[in-house]
């Protein structure tokens, strides 16, 4: 029996719903929507199991949520984050086949960056144990919509496009797709990516800020003719691109990187040409995906890290209490996660 501390270190949330803006997930000081503080280690309710983290990593979607705008409200003097590694403790009734098991989790209600964490038993993954808990900590979010998305490509045609290709996220896609014999366009912002994201998987890789970017896509797309814009950045750029699809092309938004607003200019390719925009959100696809397949995919992805196929590449590692003087110069550095650690 584990005998538990009565509080716990957490970086908690210092504001209340919704902001109502748009501002993207970067951050000035992490001090201006986040503080330090010594919280009761929590107790596992029905369904539910008390994790001992071991890794959480920072994603956008925790900025977002921290500054009130994603897709759920902030709870102030609850701890942050969404999603990490660590060993089930303790268990409330009918969890308890979790007990002493390392998971992956998403505590869904937010709560990841604290020593102890509380989520539903169904957000958890028993990890293999060829899997580090760096990759474990990174295996729900970004691997699942991976898979998910691609999936949607893949019915769609041969070649698709995938914006910030250089985050954790495109770099999975891209990799997936070339091994399902598919051909990602990837667009990156930074030209000293361009090899790395070809080595990843891309067939084809754009620099967004070539002057020439237009011309070059819509050649691509002739060519190659992408039926699904996975897109994470969603600016004005992503607009012109989508414009420049064929018939049939599907802007799937999934991530708001870009904090300016596109507009639309070309609303007759809606019409006439049976262009759609949509969004994807994971926790919509684990709501209305049959948890049999869920589970395939699952399998499917901790064989992909079990095998090197797949990994986290990480750009910093702090510990729980360097996580405010220090995660908004973390989160400048590109190409790898930050990863948080008790
Ligand atoms: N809808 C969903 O269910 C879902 C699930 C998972 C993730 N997401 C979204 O997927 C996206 C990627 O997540 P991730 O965890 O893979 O990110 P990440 O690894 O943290 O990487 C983000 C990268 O995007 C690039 N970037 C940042 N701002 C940008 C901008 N304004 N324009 C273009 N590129 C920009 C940067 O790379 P460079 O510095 O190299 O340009 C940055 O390193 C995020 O938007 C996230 O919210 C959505």
């Amino acid at each position: 029996m584990t005998t538990l501390p009565a509080t716990m270190f957490a970086i908690v949330q210092t504001h209340d719903g919704y902001s109502g803006a748009a501002t993207g997930p970067a951050l000035a000081d992490a001090a201006d929507w986040l503080a330090e503080a010594e919280l009761p280690v929590p107790a596992p309710g029905p369904g539910q199991v008390l994790i001992r983290l071991r890794a959480a990593t920072v994603n956008p979607s925790d900025i977002h949520f921290v500054k009130g705008e994603y897709g759920q409200p902030r709870v102030k003097g609850a701890a942050a984050g969404f999603e990490g590694c660590g060993d089930v403790i303790a268990t409330g009734s009918g969890a308890e086949a979790l007990q002493d098991q390392r998971v992956a989790f998403v505590a869904a209600g937010a709560g990841a960056w604290a020593e102890y964490v509380v989520t539903q038993a169904q957000m958890c993954i028993p990890l293999r144990s060829d899997i580090s808990d760096e990759d474990g900590a990174a295996q729900i979010v970004n691997p699942l919509t991976a898979m998910a998305m691609v999936d949607i490509a893949r019915e769609a045609g041969d070649a698709f496009v995938v914006s910030a290709a250089t985050s954790q996220l495109g770099k999975l896609m891209c990799s997936l797709g070339r091994d399902l014999g598919l051909k990602p366009i990837a667009l990156v912002r930074r030209a000293e990516a361009v090899e790395s994201l070809k080595q990843v998987g891309a067939a084809e890789v754009l620099v967004t800020g070539d002057p020439k970017i237009t011309q070059q896509f819509a050649a691509i797309s002739t060519a190659l003719k992408p039926r699904v814009f996975l897109d994470a950045v969603a600016d004005q750029l992503s607009e012109q691109l989508f414009c420049a699809m064929p018939n049939g092309a599907r802007w799937v938004c999934y991530g708001k990187l870009s904090s300016d607003l596109p507009r639309l200019t070309q609303m007759g390719q809606l019409i006439f040409m049976r262009k759609r925009i949509e969004g994807f959100w994971l926790t919509r696809w684990m709501m209305d995906t049959p948890l049999a397949d869920q589970m395939r995919v699952i399998a499917e992805v901790q064989a992909r890290f079990a095998d090197g196929r797949w990994k986290t590449d990480i750009s910093e590692r702090l510990a729980l209490r360097d996580v405010l003087p220090n995660l908004a110069s973390a989160l400048k550095k590109s190409d790898g996660k930050v990863i948080i650690t008790p």
